[in-house]
């Protein structure tokens, strides 16, 4: 007789054969390569018990190559929604051991349902990749997928703020769902990304190299720019995910709250002893930004790559800020292509997610040289001026020491709309540094001088005198106030609470054209 309890039992059944996906053999395989099964590692990431998983009993439509009567239980990704600090959130799951991970017509259905569920509910977007890409036997449906999976990246960008965990190959175009997304997560030994693997430039160009060094975790952590964390485990990945969504807000709408703040270190930072006099001193500016937000909380983001310059959340007064900073303990802060870029990506994150931006800058201008001139220094130079123009979240500046060429401008200067500029008394702003100002304005008395070097070196004092410290700046109105070091952290308190509710005009268009 059929009744609930063999319904139950049907059901149970059936769920158990989903949830052994490629089968045993194939998980320990995965496991034995340090990584977790796919729905361990969505248990671990999301609260506990709050996972909801749709669509686990999909099946594929393919019939070419063999395909006609396989089974790939769930087709190979796991979707559902669950929460993390209590708040809702849309995830998908690719699963290895079923073929592969590969993407066909349904496997991408199925993502792109998450996607238009979490810009439905504006809900965050995570999406685990572990994939050998485009299945192969169902030919252009996937590759149909994909570009579905595409356009709605960029439909849901900066509205939800959409994150990618590469936990295994991501190959082919299916890299570029990651990199059209706000984040990108990448796990020692285990994250792959590239467009063409080892094999393909063998043949193609001779050349050898490991699927690791070539794109591996380091290499998009330090040399690409294209992941924003690093992690040693899965774990600590899932850890690092859950901390940022500890600073960003759910969506564009979102009110910047503390509900979802973490408890922060409570290390002091005397903000008088971090920065030294001298201009050619290095220090961390990381310790800055500790010093002036709640409890020394700071959580960096791309810390590896383009260190000359800093960005990352913290907490003041309960909101999250953005921080930009010029790090003088990496090739003297410099602005170049890498760290314009960093930053410019970074400003248009916060400033579609209402975030505040705080930029501390010490750099001695644009890195010089043949290689930044012919690497595009000035269309990704450019990026970051455009980046902060847009802006119109509360923008406060501190000039802590040097200030210098177009960095000045750029590091968002009151001439881009910064709403406050203060500068500390050791700041310099000027065209350039006195060395090489001096060098070019006083040539002529130098070399016709009986001792050059003595002429060299008074002009240098007469400039700096005249133009290296904030009050030039501070006569015209371009910064609002010199300040004394241990005051930077009222200044902004009060700078963002004056802001509150802040409200500019930009002319209407449909959209502009940033120097991408
Ligand atoms: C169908 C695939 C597949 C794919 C892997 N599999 N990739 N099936 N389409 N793209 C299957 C394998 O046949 C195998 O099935 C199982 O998944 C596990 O794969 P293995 O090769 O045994 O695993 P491993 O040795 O760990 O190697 C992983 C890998 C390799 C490096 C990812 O599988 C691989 O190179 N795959 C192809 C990668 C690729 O070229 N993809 C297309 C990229 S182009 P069985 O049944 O034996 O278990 C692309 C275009 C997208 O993605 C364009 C978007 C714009």
């Amino acid at each position: 007789m059929v009744n609930l309890g063999t319904k139950i039992k049907e059901l149970k059944e059936r769920q158990e054969k989903a949830i052994l996906g490629g089968g045993e053999k194939a998980i320990a395989k995965q496991i034995a390569m340090g990584k977790l099964p796919v729905r361990a590692r969505i248990n671990a990431l999301l609260d506990e018990g709050s996972f909801h998983e749709y669509d686990m009993f999909i099946e594929h439509d393919a019939r070419e190559f063999g395909m006609d009567g396989k089974e790939l239980p769930g087709d190979g990704v796991v979707i559902g929604t669950g929460t993390i600090h209590g708040h809702a959130v849309a995830i998908y799951a690719q699963d290895f051991t079923v073929a592969g991970g590969s993407l066909g017509s349904m496997h991408a259905r199925k993502i792109v349902k998450m996607m238009d569920y979490a810009l439905r509910m504006r809900i965050p977007l995570i999406g685990i990749n572990d994939s050998g890409g485009a299945r192969i036997q169902e030919g252009v449906n996937s590759l149909a997928g994909y570009g579905e999976i595409f356009f709605r990246n960029t439909l849901n960008s900066g509205v939800i703020p959409q994150i990618s965990v590469i936990l295994g190959p991501c190959a082919g175009g299916a890299v570029y769902s990651p990199a059209l997304t706000d984040f990108v997560f990448v796990v020692e030994n285990i994250s792959k990304m590239f467009i063409t693997g080892p094999e393909v430039i063998k043949s193609v160009l001779g050349e050898e190299i490991s699927m690791e060094e070539l794109g591996g975790a380091r290499v998009h952590s330090e040399i690409t720019g294209n992941a924003h964390f690093y992690a040693k485990t899965e774990q600590e990945c899932f850890e690092q995910i859950k901390t940022l969504l500890s600073y960003i807000p759910w969506n564009n709408k979102d009110v910047n709250d503390t509900s979802k703040a973490k408890k922060a270190p409570s290390k002091k930072y005397d903000i008088e002893k971090i920065v030294p006099i001298d201009p050619t001193k290095p220090y961390d500016v990381r310790d800055v930004i500790r010093a002036i937000t709640d409890g020394a909380d700071f959580f960096e983001v791309q810390e590896k790559w383009a260190a000359n310059i800093v960005i990352g959340y913290g907490h003041m007064g309960g909101r999250t800020i953005g921080f930009v900073a010029n790090q003088p303990m990496v090739m003297a802060g410099v602005l170049d292509c890498d760290s314009s870029d960093k930053a410019a990506r970074f400003i248009r994150f916060c400033d579609a997610f209402n975030i505040p931006l705080v930029t501390l800058e010490d750099m001695p201008g644009y890195l010089p040289g043949v290689d930044q001139e012919h690497a595009g220094v000035i269309r990704h130079g450019a990026k970051m001026l455009y980046a902060y123009s847009e802006a119109t979240v509360p923008c406060v500046t501190v000039i802590i020491r040097k200030a210098y060429g177009g960095g000045y401008i750029a590091m968002n200067s009151r001439h881009l709309r910064a709403d406050f500029v203060c500068a500390w008394p050791m700041a310099e702003i000027a065209v350039m540094g006195p060395e090489g100002a001096a060098n070019i304005i006083f040539r002529k008395e130098i070399m016709e001088a009986s001792d050059p070097e003595a002429m060299r070196k008074q002009k240098v004092k007469e400039y700096k005198e005249k133009f290296a410290n904030p009050y030039v700046a501070a006569a015209k109105g371009y910064v609002d106030t010199v300040i004394e070091p241990k005051d930077t952290r009222k200044f902004i308190l009060h700078a963002i609470e004056v802001s509150k509710n802040k409200q500019v005009g930009r002319p209407n268009k449909k959209h502009g054209i940033p120097p991408f």
